[in-house]
């Protein structure tokens, strides 16, 4: 089903998710609108989404603390609706900074919401970057969304904290639609290879920390523990194709515009996106090196603190309600990240 096309703003529209979703609602003739302050994004991604598309994209640079201009934004661009990706996401340098990323995550969503209230055009429709992170150590697998929540780090609270204000609000004032998007672990890469993931500094997720051994960056991966209780005793967890994930937020954002006149139990939604399947680290580093056709060294580490041992989602109610299921196998995942690797590295010497 299509809806009638929309002034969509999406912050944190230059980072990793946002501009693979960029590019899906762009060609899904939707008009969309980057509001980021670049913190962990390089400014001219939205230079490489008109090539990409073919089609300009204005990009308003800014922070989400910053009321006015937010507001500003969402009159002068008329927007219909909001994606709201931009937040700080290092588990581990949440752990450090903790009050940064409260103001960053929890502040910054406030004053986006004071914005849309305020907005004279009274955007009320809004999907919500949140994290598989909210589960803590699964209880029960796959995890469906009713599993019980329990961050275990101050990024996930910060996720938590901004479900329950979402939930609140929602409860408040039933013309709002709300969507909140539980990601599980996103990996690859558009398959123009242009755009991808890019971290600043030593990678700490897998996958792009594998990409930078294959193309000879780092010399060897640490696999964090290989006594887990699972089937080669390595960590499962389960990735998502990252453009599977942006096509998942144009079928929340096409769930809400048909929820319009629903009644204010249903006006908040929450959804997993995930594949439903599993796989270790060795697998992961199996797969990569057949796709890079490069040897991946590795050698067995301690246990990173605060990992659980499997976590993979239950995909049901995203397929049931959105008609969304990820379709993307691992081979592709595999094979656009690693394309991207090598243009990353063609393109920058790094
Ligand atoms: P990213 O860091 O690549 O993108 C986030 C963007 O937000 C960046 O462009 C950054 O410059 C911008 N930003 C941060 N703080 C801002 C602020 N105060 N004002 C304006 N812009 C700001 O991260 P990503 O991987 O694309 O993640 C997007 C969202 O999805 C985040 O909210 C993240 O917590 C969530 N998420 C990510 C993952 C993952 O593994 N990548 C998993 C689950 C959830
Ligand atoms: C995956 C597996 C590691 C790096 C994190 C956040 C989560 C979400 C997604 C934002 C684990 C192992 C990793 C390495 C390794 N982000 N590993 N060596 O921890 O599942 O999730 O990113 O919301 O909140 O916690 O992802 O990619 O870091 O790890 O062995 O150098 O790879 O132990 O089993 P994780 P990850």
């Amino acid at each position: 089903m299509t809806t009638r096309p929309l002034n969509i703003l999406l912050t944190g529209g230059t980072g990793y998710i946002g501009s693979h979703t960029a590019v899906v609602l762009q060609e899904a003739g939707h008009c969309v609108f980057i509001y980021d302050n670049f913190c962990n994004s390089d400014p001219a991604v939205s230079h490489t989404l008109q090539k990409i598309t073919g089609q300009p994209f204005k990009t308003i640079q800014g922070d989400i603390r910053d009321t006015a201009l937010l507001q500003q934004t969402l009159e002068t661009h008329h927007i219909d609706a909001v994606i709201h990706f931009a937040g700080l996401k290092a588990v581990g340098e949440s752990g450090t900074i903790p009050v940064d990323y409260y103001a960053n995550n929890v502040q910054g969503t406030i004053s986006l919401l004071q914005a849309m209230q305020a907005a004279s055009n009274q955007p009320k429709t809004l999907v919500f970057s949140s994290s598989a992170t909210v589960y803590g150590d699964p209880q029960y697998l796959p995890i469906d969304e009713s599993h019980p929540t329990k961050a275990t780090n101050p990024y996930g609270r910060t996720k938590l904290h901004i479900e329950e204000i979402l939930g609140d609000l929602a409860r408040a004032d039933n013309t709002w639609r709300i969507a909140c998007l539980r990601y599980f672990n996103p990996v690859g890469a558009h398959a123009s290879g242009l755009i991808g993931e890019n971290p600043n500094g030593i990678p700490n997720n897998l996958m792009p920390f594998v990409a930078q051994v294959a193309v000879g960056k780092l010399k060897q991966l640490n696999v964090f523990g290989d006594d887990y209780d699972t089937p080669d005793g390595t960590g499962v967890r389960d990735y998502i194709h990252v453009m599977d994930l942006a096509e998942g937020h144009l079928a929340a954002l096409n769930y809400l515009g048909r929820s319009v006149g629903a009644d204010s139990a249903t006006n908040i939604h929450t959804f997993n996106l995930g594949t439903g399947r599993g796989y270790s680290v060795l697998e992961m580093v199996k797969a990569f090196e057949s796709a890079s056709a490069r040897s991946v060294p590795f050698h067995i580490a301690p246990r990173r603190a605060g990992d659980i041992a499997s976590c993979y989602a239950s995909t049901a109610l995203a397929a049931e309600q959105l008609g969304w299921t990820a379709k993307r196998d691992l081979q592709a995942m595999c094979d656009s990240s690693w394309y991207f690797q090598q243009n990353v590295s063609t393109s920058t010497g790094r």
